[in-house]
């Protein structure tokens, strides 16, 4: 059976949660082989994990981690669209190496022409834990939704926000306590405006859009509003009325083009997406011939986005093969995007 020698750029939440998985069940995907960690890199070698690295060879550069022949599988849990992610996710591709990202900001923002790259070198460029964490929403528009034509998706697509809106309503803290709470949780980002801000959201459902529409991201096109200006008063007037508020991202397709929104919408109590809580993420999607589909499950978190990770590492040992979106990327253009105020 092959060993996979996989090397990891990015020590955070999810970093850790892999090295963990990877050391206790390198056989966890038996029909591809044995995926074993040759090579870490982070910003900071001394600082404290919840993962022991000291027998781990260790690279300063994550490019350099991305280059080295003494790894087949290049894993980039750095996160950020520009940057040290982008550079080795290139020198990865570059050399030919299968490249597996968590970094929904890098798919959504450049997507397009890592995708080309990829198709180019012939290698899979793989992003399952970008969107949703452990909820397979990724390879369930590519792979399993194929054979359907997507007509729109809305859902719950940042664990953070969601926790937040959660709690507030529980306990009457407030937004800042219950944000602290979210970043100890390991579900928010290095920056949480990121997460309160909306873009976060916004960065996944650009990807789930490009998947389910058969279009490159396009992530500028996105109408944007976080939670930031909802405070407790908001939830509880929403609430007496029977309703709460969640953080809705959603895109439609029409034939003037895509509308992707990322707002605070009034969702009926009785109504899943309402009684998704805590840091659940949660997606409907509608076909044309499948119909309504819904899926729920862990969002964020270290374990289940490792998960999703790991199910990209199986993908590669498998040499399960597919095209990163729907079509070959140089033949894929940005979705047109409709003005939200003209619809
Ligand atoms: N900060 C993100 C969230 C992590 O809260 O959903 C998972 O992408």
């Amino acid at each position: 059976k092959r060993t996979w020698r996989v090397g990891v750029a990015g020590l955070g939440t999810v970093g850790a949660g892999l090295l963990n998985f990877l050391s206790e069940q390198p056989d966890f995907a038996p029909a591809g082989g044995r995926a074993v960690v040759t090579g870490v890199s982070a910003r900071s070698k001394s600082r404290q994990r919840p993962v022991d690295i000291s027998n781990l060879p260790w690279f300063d550069d994550a490019a350099q981690l991305a280059a080295s022949p003494d790894n087949d599988i290049f894993v980039e849990l750095i996160g950020g669209s520009d940057g040290p992610a982008k550079v080795a996710v290139e020198t990865a591709l570059k050399a030919g190496k299968p490249v597996v990202t968590a970094n929904k900001a890098l798919i959504a923002e450049h997507g397009a022409e890592l995708a080309a790259l990829a198709e180019a070198q012939g290698v899979p460029l793989l992003f399952e834990a970008a969107v949703m964490g452990g909820t397979p929403a990724v390879k369930m528009l590519r792979e399993a939704m194929v054979g359907d034509d997507v007509k729109s998706l809305a859902g719950i697509l940042n664990g953070t926000c969601n926790y937040i809106l959660t709690e507030m309503e529980a306990s009457g803290r407030p937004f800042a306590d219950v944000l602290a709470d979210a970043q100890r949780l390991g579900y928010a980002e290095a920056d949480p405006t990121m997460d309160v801000g909306g873009f976060d959201a916004a960065h996944k459902i650009s990807i789930l859009a490009a998947l389910a529409f058969g279009c490159a991201p396009n992530y500028a096109a996105a109408e944007i509003e976080g939670i930031d200006q909802i405070d407790i008063l908001d939830i509880r007037m929403a609430k007496d009325l029977g309703y709460r508020i969640k953080l809705v991202a959603s895109a439609d397709r029409s034939p003037d083009g895509v509308l992707v929104r990322v707002h605070p919408s009034l969702a009926p109590l009785n109504h899943p997406l309402a009684q998704a809580g805590g840091a659940l993420n949660a997606l409907f999607i509608e076909g044309t011939r499948i119909g309504r589909i819904f899926i729920q499950g862990p969002g964020a978190g270290s374990g289940p986005t490792a998960a999703a990770v790991a199910a990209d590492i199986a993908d590669v040992m498998t040499a399960a093969t597919r095209p990163v979106f729907q079509g070959p990327a140089k033949s894929l253009a940005p979705f047109t995007p409709v003005d939200p105020r003209k619809s």
